[in-house]
């Protein structure tokens, strides 16, 4: 089966409201005539409904950073997914290895963000990925099947063509050294497997598993020619229009 290549740039907290139009508006003309992918910006919370407004009539998305998995209440400083389907996100991105580490979110807080924001019509990007001291002493596949066993329980059925995994090796994000193509096919095999064990061999192959962490236009298109590389959740290169547009075409082909 063909699956849609789909880009995600995760903007982290960055940007500035004058940087953040400048950056949406320029990936949104450079990619006016441009189908053969789907493509999604993560701005920070403030930013979010500005670039809404700025991809409005696009084919580009709009995905948030972060989500926190109760209604309307008492949580100061949080914000539901209803809030943020309601400026017009389509996408969350939940578990990255930032918030795991630096936040300190634990795979059962994970795992209710993921079926509260499914629940609320939002597409969920669940990261996983391995340390580099996990990866060392060869602990890269259970170190992967924790965090999908955790943190994908009880996903209902009809909610699961909503979601996309991003594999990225913690040790790839930000440090300018990316896993190697065949590393990356090789993780991402193991993650379509030990889906298909958990949602069925037909969910599996539709799954899209993006590969992240130093993705740049100069790997991008090896990386995206491995069978089972679905697209990337890019940091740092989105940063910048022409480095995220280039990654965008070469998962075009
Ligand atoms: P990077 O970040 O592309 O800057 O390595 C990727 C990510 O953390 O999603």
């Amino acid at each position: 089966m063909t699956r849609r290549k789909f880009i995600a740039g995760n903007w982290k907290m960055n940007m500035t409201s004058a940087g953040a139009r400048t950056l949406a508006g320029g990936v949104r003309e450079r990619l006016a005539n441009f189908d053969r992918a789907d493509v999604a910006l993560c701005p920070p919370f403030p930013y979010l409904a500005l670039v809404g407004e700025v991809i409005k009539g696009s084919s580009i998305a709009v995905g948030a950073q972060n989500v926190y998995p109760e209604s309307q209440g008492a949580f100061t400083g949080e914000v539901n997914a209803e809030m943020l389907a309601d400026v017009g996100c389509r996408y969350v991105i939940v578990g990255h290895s930032e918030r795991r580490t630096i936040l300190g979110e634990k795979d059962e807080l994970l795992n209710r963000k993921v079926r509260h924001s499914l629940a609320h019509g939002l597409h969920v990007i669940f990261c996983v990925g391995e340390t580099l001291e996990q990866r060392e002493a060869n602990q890269t596949e259970s170190m992967l099947d924790n965090q999908l066993t955790w943190g994908l329980r009880e996903i209902p059925a009809d909610q699961i063509p909503n979601l996309v995994i991003a594999y990225e090796p913690v040790w790839a994000i930000g440090t300018g050294r990316n896993a190697t193509a065949e590393q990356a096919q090789q993780a991402h095999v193991f993650i379509r497997w030990r889906f298909s064990q958990l949602y069925g061999s037909e969910a599996a192959q539709r799954l899209v598993i993006q590969y992240g962490g130093s993705v740049k236009p100069e790997n991008a298109a090896e990386l995206m020619r491995q069978p089972d590389v679905d697209g990337a959740l890019v940091g740092g290169a989105s940063l910048k229009v022409d480095s995220f547009v280039a990654i965008v075409q070469a998962a075009g082909g």
